[in-house]
């Protein structure tokens, strides 16, 4: 079936309807020809990325991005750009690389054997391959929330604290304070006050969910990164979570998976749609869902395969 579609998508060439001017660079290159291309290449310099980062308002750039898992390649050749406090909808196939790819911008990836990566990848015109990097900061500064709520076995109140403490912030006070100010912009504050010394296994799944996100605000990031948040929630507890999603990108620069593509329609102003490790459009959400240049995309996002 997927030979099939790869086929067809050779005949294909892509087309574009939309004011150029408002797509980030990664995108609009896909059109350009290869001696333009050329070009590009040899001006991303570290120092180049980081001058077009402050000037282009991005906040993530990946160039010429590969990943293996041992002999197998994850990760071909990904190019991706991403606007400061926009969220950009990964969607694919199952396998086709979106959970390799999100840890890659907080090196989660590093935890496993055997894998290997060439390419850069900038977050604030910062090289997060970079030898000299701390790792514990670049996890301070992009923060994760995985596909199953994962509390500690601790109460709501320390939960949250928990990032701060590890930090060495001792100031009671001000532990206080972000605790609240977190489970706040998580949208959980009203539904947790009065028990913020329970247990955070005595909330529902959708509960413990806004609070790992509240975790994961607490030290601060910029960068947040959702694996599936929504995926084992009902529909409520689902729409909750898409409207903090809402919220939190006034603040936040913020890459969601999903494999719902109404959520990616409803969550995502650009949405980078993935298939076999290869990223094969990436554009403004309402291009790829209303008129994808690719027939593949296309099929996808109608539900033709999946
Ligand atoms: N820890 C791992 N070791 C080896 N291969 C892995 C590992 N994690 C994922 N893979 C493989 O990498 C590919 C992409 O997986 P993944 O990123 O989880 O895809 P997705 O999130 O899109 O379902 C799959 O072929 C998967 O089997
Ligand atoms: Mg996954």
């Amino acid at each position: 079936m997927t030979k099939l579609y790869m086929e067809s998508l050779k005949e294909k060439s892509p087309k574009s309807t939309i004011d150029q001017s408002t797509i980030p660079d990664a995108i609009q290159d896909r059109g350009k020809s290869m001696s333009d291309k050329d070009k590009q290449k040899k001006d991303s310099s570290a120092e180049n990325t980081k001058r077009k980062e402050l000037t282009e308002n991005l906040k993530i750039t990946v160039r010429n991005f590969n990943f293996y898992y041992g002999p197998m390649q994850a990760l071909k050749n990904i190019n991706m750009e991403v606007v400061t406090n926009t969220v950009v909808g990964i969607i694919g196939p199952s396998g086709c690389g979106k959970s390799t790819f999100l840890r890659c911008f907080n090196r989660m990836n590093d935890t496993i054997a055997d894998i290997r990566y060439e390419g850069d990848i900038h977050i604030d015109g910062q090289h997060i391959f970079d030898k000299n990097l701390d790792v514990v900061d670049l996890r301070r500064k992009v923060g994760m929330v995985f596909q199953k709520s994962n509390p500690f076995p601790k109460s709501i109140f320390e939960n949250v604290a928990y990032g701060m403490k590890i930090n060495g912030v001792k100031d009671k006070n001000k532990i206080a304070a972000t605790v609240e100010r977190s489970l706040k912009h998580a949208a959980i504050w009203d539904e947790v006050k009065d028990r913020l010394n329970k247990s955070a296994f005595a909330l529902s799944g959708g509960q413990q969910q806004r609070l790992c996100i509240a975790r994961a605000l607490a030290v601060e990031p910029q960068v947040l990164l959702l694996d599936e948040p929504a995926s084992a929630l009902d529909p409520i507890a689902t729409s909750k979570i898409e409207e903090l999603i809402h919220e939190l990108k006034k603040d936040y620069t913020i890459l969601i998976v999903t494999h719902n593509m109404q959520q990616a329609a409803r969550v995502s102003d650009y949405t980078a749609f993935f298939m076999l490790g290869e990223l094969y459009e990436y554009d403004q959400t309402n291009k790829i869902f209303t008129n994808p240049s690719r027939k593949i995309t296309e099929d996808y996002v109608t539900g033709r395969f999946g």
